[in-house]
């Protein structure tokens, strides 16, 4: 893409405004969880939902060996619980021994503070074609519905990721 081109996507998108997650995972005994805004539904039958986890991240890596993740929805007041997931990276931090936790099915470790979520076998992976996130299929298994409050991107875009996109 020419310079003008990228630099006018990133304005149109720094404008959209969109619900934040934190997507857990683990893999052997390790752990992992960031703060994703890439994630969408993708089916209504049979439900599906994507999400796309950076190539750099630590959660990323785990992934690749997961069955399943936790996709949190983050409440509107957590703010802080945002930026250890968004600006911490499991490379150097244990997140898990900063934040409540407790062991979710298909072994998704879920965050107390995040009551509503849902976990998801993994049932397809996709590349975005020389792009530098995946695509995670996900199916989801268990659901913890409930309203609330979400934290929209437009409050969390000022956080410094953990890892560079
Ligand atoms: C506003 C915001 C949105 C983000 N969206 C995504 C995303 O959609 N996918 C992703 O993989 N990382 C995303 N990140 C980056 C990760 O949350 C961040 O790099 C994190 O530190 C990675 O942790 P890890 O290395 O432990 O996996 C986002 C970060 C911020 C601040």
């Amino acid at each position: 893409m020419s310079g003008g081109v990228e630099e006018r996507f990133q304005q149109l998108v720094s404008h959209l405004d969109y619900p934040m997650f934190i997507v857990t995972t683990s893999a052997g005994d390790r752990r992992a969880g960031c703060l994703v805004g890439f994630c969408t539904q993708c089916s209504i039958d049979p439900p599906r939902f994507v999400v796309f986890l950076s190539n750099k991240n630590f959660t990323f890596r785990l992934a690749q060996d997961a069955e399943a993740l936790a996709v949190h929805v983050v409440p509107g007041d957590e703010i802080e619980l945002a930026r250890l997931f968004g600006e911490e990276t499991g490379d150097e931090t244990d997140k898990f021994e900063r934040c409540e936790w407790s062991p979710g099915p298909l072994r998704v470790p879920l965050v107390e503070r995040c009551p509503h979520r849902f976990v998801g076998r993994i049932a397809d992976r996709f590349s975005t074609q020389g792009g530098d996130h995946v695509g995670f299929v996900l199916e989801p298994v268990e659901v913890h519905a409930g309203g609330g409050s979400f934290l929209p991107f437009s409050d969390a875009k000022e956080l410094e990721p953990g890892h560079e996109a």
